[in-house]
């Protein structure tokens, strides 16, 4: 998508981070945007900061674990400006620990419920509309380079990003031929509030924080600027690209990955099963 000018961007947990981030680099470039978050004074607050590039910047209170509540902004939406061009799933939290340790039942779930239902969620809330639409549309779902790559202390957020990453490299495929260009985020440590992320957990934080929070955290605060990464996924949708990165140390670590599969795949189709 060349052109964004004039278009609509809707960014879920743009209240903070990276979703900020996005939301200030559409603004940027002219864009509408929409700020979704189940914070509305940190929404409010990205609007105001969007809306001083000229456009439009509405906010828009939403809980993307709840479908109802991403009909409800998908509705504001289009009632607001009649299309959406460019959607950012991007809400997303993490606990903790080791699954060994173990994790509660409440940590799987929670996070499962906004990584990974919260993308569906969109999807299932905008996709249908933005199809029916004429021109360009464009997708975007944050993962994390956790979505491509075994992650300790992380559990539930790798299992969750796993998925975004499959769901997207599929959804470009299907919506090729529908004009749907589809982006997958695939950060390392941006520096945001996501070692905070409890603070929106429902029921308040679970217990005692896990002893991996802190160092985690202090490698998210030691991170890469939001507003840049903002400007890249600006940047991968007027190209169409699939993967948007951002730290060159993953390299080798997405090597050894990928080279141990094609050895385990030749191990094993050395010879065939037999039918
Ligand atoms: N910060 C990093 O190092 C990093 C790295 C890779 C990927 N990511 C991903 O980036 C995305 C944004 O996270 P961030 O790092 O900017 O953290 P952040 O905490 O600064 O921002 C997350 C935003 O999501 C909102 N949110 C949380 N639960 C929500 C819900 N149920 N419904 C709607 N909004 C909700 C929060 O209020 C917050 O504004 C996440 O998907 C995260 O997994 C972050």
């Amino acid at each position: 998508m060349k052109e964004l000018d004039g278009k609509v961007a809707v960014v879920t947990g743009a209240g903070s981070g990276i979703g900020r981030g996005m939301a200030l680099a559409f603004a940027e470039a002219g864009m509408h945007v929409v700020v979704a978050d189940i914070e509305p004074d940190s929404a409010r607050s990205t609007a105001g900061e969007a809306e001083a590039f000229g456009r439009e910047a509405i906010w828009h209170e939403t809980d993307v674990t709840d479908r109802a509540s991403l009909g409800g902004l998908a509705d504001r939406v289009y009632d607001a400006f009649g299309e959406t061009h460019i959607l950012c799933n991007n809400a997303g939290v993490t606990t903790f620990g080791m699954m060994t340790e173990p994790l509660s039942d409440s940590d799987w779930d929670w996070v499962l419920s906004v990584n990974l239902h919260g993308v569906v969620n969109g999807l299932q809330a905008f996709l249908p509309r933005m199809l029916a639409q004429p021109g360009e549309k464009h997708i975007v779902n944050t993962a994390s380079i956790a979505g491509l790559m075994p992650t300790p202390l992380v559990g539930p957020y790798v299992a969750s990003k796993y998925a975004v990453v499959g769901l997207t490299e599929t959804l470009r495929l299907e919506g090729a031929g529908a004009g749907l260009g589809c982006t997958v985020l695939c950060p390392g440590n941006v520096r945001t509030r996501l070692a905070d992320s409890d603070r929106n957990r429902p029921g308040g934080p679970a217990g005692e924080p896990s002893p991996a929070t802190d160092y985690l955290a202090a490698a998210i605060e030691a991170g890469a600027d939001p507003i840049e990464v903002g400007r890249r996924v600006r940047r991968a949708v007027e190209d169409d690209d699939l993967y948007v990165f951002t730290h060159a140390e993953h390299r080798n670590l997405l090597a050894a990955r990928f080279e141990s599969i094609l050895a385990s795949f030749d191990k094993w189709t050395g010879d065939e099963v037999p039918a």
